[in-house]
């Protein structure tokens, strides 16, 4: 017996109708039924955190559970536009290019804030540091480069990747939330840029967030993506 989640992956796979009981049920009928399928998660232990002030991080909330808010919204309304055939429609276009802006708004929040909430520095010895100085050099010289690309002018987010074909570590600038992703990458630890992220407690002093930043990094949740 599938499950409701398990029947949709494998229903999305193959695009046609499955018979579930005595009765049919399209993939757009099922995704209909499948409300909310996200939902924010609570961050608030981060509250108190040095460095980030309880505005600016509530506020950073707030905004995570729109991008949550979003994406549901996405696949409700994609699923009826299906259903009646619509796909040819501008809306329909317009919706599907909308998603993934509003997916990834939704999955690098939750990953930036798991990855926040840590007390000291890497471990030097440890998994994902030995890694950083087998692909760059040494630790110092990754953090030059994480650190220079957060610096970088424009909104978006930094992301550690690492390629599991070939298992080199990348820093990358994702522009927005969509442009710029490593295809087929893991993301170990991600940084948000954008203006909300710090503004508040910094203005225009990017640097000093980013030093704040680094200061509350969970490495251990940061290793554990490694590969
Ligand atoms: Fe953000």
């Amino acid at each position: 017996m599938l499950n409701r989640r398990q029947f949709l992956t494998l229903s999305a796979m193959g695009g046609i109708t499955f018979v579930a009981g005595q009765k049919n049920i399209s993939f757009a009928e099922a995704r209909k039924e499948e409300k909310m399928a996200y939902s924010a998660k609570d961050y608030s232990k981060l509250l108190g955190m040095e460095g980030f002030s309880e505005t600016l991080l509530k506020n950073h909330f707030t905004l995570y559970q729109g991008y949550v808010t979003n994406t549901n919204k996405l696949v409700d309304n994609l699923a009826p536009m299906l259903k009646e055939g619509k796909m040819g429609a501008p809306e329909y276009a317009e919706l599907k290019r909308r998603f993934g802006w509003e997916f990834n708004g939704m999955r690098l929040h939750e990953l930036y804030f798991e990855n926040l909430g840590g007390k000291g520095g890497i471990e030097k010895t440890g998994k994902l540091a030995r890694k950083m100085a087998e692909d760059c050099g040494s630790y110092e010289e990754w953090e030059k480069d994480f650190k220079g690309a957060g610096a970088m002018r424009g909104i978006g987010w930094i992301v550690l990747y690492q390629d599991i074909q070939s298992g080199k570590l990348f820093n990358c600038w994702v522009n927005e939330h969509d442009v710029g992703h490593l295809a087929g990458c893991i993301p170990i630890l991600i940084m948000d840029v954008f203006e909300h992220a710090f503004m508040i407690d910094y203005g225009l002093k990017r640097a000093d967030y980013i030093a704040a930043f680094f200061k509350n990094i969970d490495w251990k949740a940061a290793e554990g993506r490694l590969k």
